[in-house]
């Protein structure tokens, strides 16, 4: 079985930085066509572009809130007419987690902040793109969540990990819908990552506390995410729908 998606066209969300551009490089390096999307660093984003360019790839950076269905179903239109093709791949990374608040400090406001950014985002997108995949009877989509969408995440995180939750169950009930039309969904629970805007939480106390609760000694690094989504969106895992892997280091078996 090949490893390849030479000419496969491929969103990634949130590629402006971290896991995102780990992706889309991972990606663009087996033969991928690459959007690459981001919200307000599009310095990272065309750096991501242009490391790919430099490699021999094709990329191209576009911008939208995806918090917003209008932006989303515009950049769709925007990205298959840069690439005269359909989407292939869909790589729902955007997501961010951008403080903490305890339950009875919850308001309206934060409530639409998580939900739409970590969940709302990846249903309008795979809604955005389907057609596509229905019509050329192939299509794969990775949700990248959150390992506290299992386990309910750290103080503080209670609608990031609810969010990611629901992006879960999403992706299975997805899975089912689409199967027959020969189109995959899957998901991936990173544990800690380091390397990323996550790094703003964590001091060296923290860090080496968390390391020594990680089996393989070290925190993930946006690469480990990135070999995740190549084997999901590969032919390697041509019989596998509705899965969510583990990309923890052991942290949290299930
Ligand atoms: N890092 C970890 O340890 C970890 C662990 C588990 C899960 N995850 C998940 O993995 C994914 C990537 O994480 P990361 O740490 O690499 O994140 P990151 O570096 O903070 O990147 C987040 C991305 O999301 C984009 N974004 C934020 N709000 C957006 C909005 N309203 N519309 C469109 N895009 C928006 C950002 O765009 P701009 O920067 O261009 O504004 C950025 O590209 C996230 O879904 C995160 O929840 C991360």
């Amino acid at each position: 079985m090949d490893i390849r998606i030479n000419g496969q066209l491929a969103l990634v969300t949130g590629g402006s930085g971290g896991i995102g551009s780990a992706i889309a490089w991972r990606l663009a390096s087996e033969g991928a066509l690459v959007a690459v999307h981001y919200l307000q660093n599009r310095e990272g984003a065309d750096e991501t572009v242009r490391k790919i360019r430099d490699a021999g790839g094709q990329a191209e950076s576009f911008q939208a809130d995806l918090t917003k269905v209008d932006q989303i179903n515009a950049l769709i239109v925007q990205i298959q007419a840069y690439f005269g093709a359909s989407i292939d791949i869909l790589v729902n990374n955007a997501g961010q987690m951008s403080r903490r608040a305890p339950v009875l400090e919850l308001t309206e406001e934060y409530y639409a902040e998580m939900m739409d950014v970590n969940f709302k985002s990846s249903v309008f997108l795979s809604k955005a793109v389907l057609p596509g995949m229905v019509g050329k009877k192939r299509g794969k989509i990775v949700n990248i969540a959150s390992l506290a969408a299992h386990n309910g995440g750290g103080l503080g995180v209670s609608l990031y990990a609810s969010a990611k939750a629901a992006m879960l169950a999403f992706t299975k009930n997805m899975a089912k819908e689409f199967a027959g039309h020969g189109i995959r969904i899957n998901a991936i629970t990173p544990g800690v990552i380091a390397n990323t805007s996550n790094d703003r939480f964590k001091n060296e106390e923290i860090r080496k506390s968390i390391i020594a609760g990680i089996p393989l000694g070290r925190e993930g690094l946006p690469e480990d995410v990135a070999g995740g989504v190549l084997y999901l969106v590969s032919n390697l895992s041509a019989f596998v729908t509705g899965e969510t892997i583990e990309i923890n280091g052991g942290m949290s078996m299930r």
